[in-house]
């Protein structure tokens, strides 16, 4: 006999299927052309030149871009950020993440260390960030080496959470196949139950990262198309090789590159 759940998910599956047929046979699967969606960014008059940075210091640049991304009500979050990481083996993986704090020492964020991203940092601590607040036509990509934050930082952030997203990171194995979303209510009936007049302890297997940059792009698009791109690269940085460069604060050498 099929267990309801299993009966449910076999359900599901075959309107899926149905649907792919249904979508086939009305022409809908054939290839979408999208080389026609084309936006107008800004005019040259808008172009960003060196003398518009407020700072030589990039983290107070980045500091200013992200200020008027934040006042910007058109955009929505604008700490939210591409995450990518990679593993030692050189295969990629990207997904969206809140940054949670930035200043000198580099830019945080908190998740699962048992998650894909996690173990990737494991086997290798390089990363990239990139945010991209599209209302104000202006991407950052922020790269470096990635560790991990002191289980006290991890602490005091966790437990400034609500409630029920500590219980989420209790209840959710990150990036471990499940069953199905059953799974999941049940398990955060439970847990909300286990822990409904204690505090919530922190997991083990949660906490922070933190990224030290050796590389800040500020990218700012134009309609036609000569977008500007700044980037500071660290003295240090490995990938600093060409000699077009402005020595500017703290270590950090200013390049202008093409689009
Ligand atoms: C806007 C947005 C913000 C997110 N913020 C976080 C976050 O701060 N931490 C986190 O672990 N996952 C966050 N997620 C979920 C991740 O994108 C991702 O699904 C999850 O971390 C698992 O990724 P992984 O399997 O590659 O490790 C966010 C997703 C979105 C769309």
């Amino acid at each position: 006999m099929l267990k309801s759940a299993n009966l449910r998910v076999l359900v599901r599956r075959s309107l899926f299927s149905l649907s792919l047929l249904v979508r086939r046979c009305s022409g809908q699967s054939r290839k979408m052309d999208l080389s026609c969606m084309r936006k107008t960014y800004k005019a040259d008059e808008e172009a960003f030149e060196e003398n518009h940075l407020v700072s030589l210091d990039p983290i107070q640049q980045f500091a200013k871009w992200f200020e008027e991304a934040s006042h910007c009500p058109a955009v929505g979050e604008a700490n939210a950020m591409c995450l990518a990481t990679c593993t030692k083996e050189g295969r990629p993986s990207a997904r969206m993440l809140l940054l949670k704090g930035f200043g000198r020492d580099g830019f945080r964020f908190f998740t699962n260390y048992d998650s894909r991203k996690g173990k990737e940092l494991d086997s290798n601590p390089y990363a990239t960030l990139v945010f991209y607040w599209e209302p104000l036509n202006r991407q950052v990509r922020i790269e470096g080496m990635v560790r991990r934050l002191p289980r006290d930082v991890a602490e005091e952030y966790f437990h400034s959470r609500p409630k029920n997203s500590q219980i989420g990171a209790l209840v959710s194995q990150q990036s471990t196949v499940i069953p199905n979303r059953e799974f999941l209510r049940q398990r955060n009936v439970e847990l909300c139950e286990k822990y409904k007049d204690i505090e919530v302890p922190l997991p083990d297997y949660w906490g922070g990262y933190i990224l030290k940059p050796d590389i800040i792009e500020f990218w700012q698009g134009q309609t036609n198309r000569l977008h500007d791109r700044l980037v500071f690269r660290k003295k240090t940085c490995s990938t600093l090789t060409e000699t077009e460069c402005v020595q500017v604060e703290d270590g950090w050498v200013l390049q202008r590159l093409a689009p």
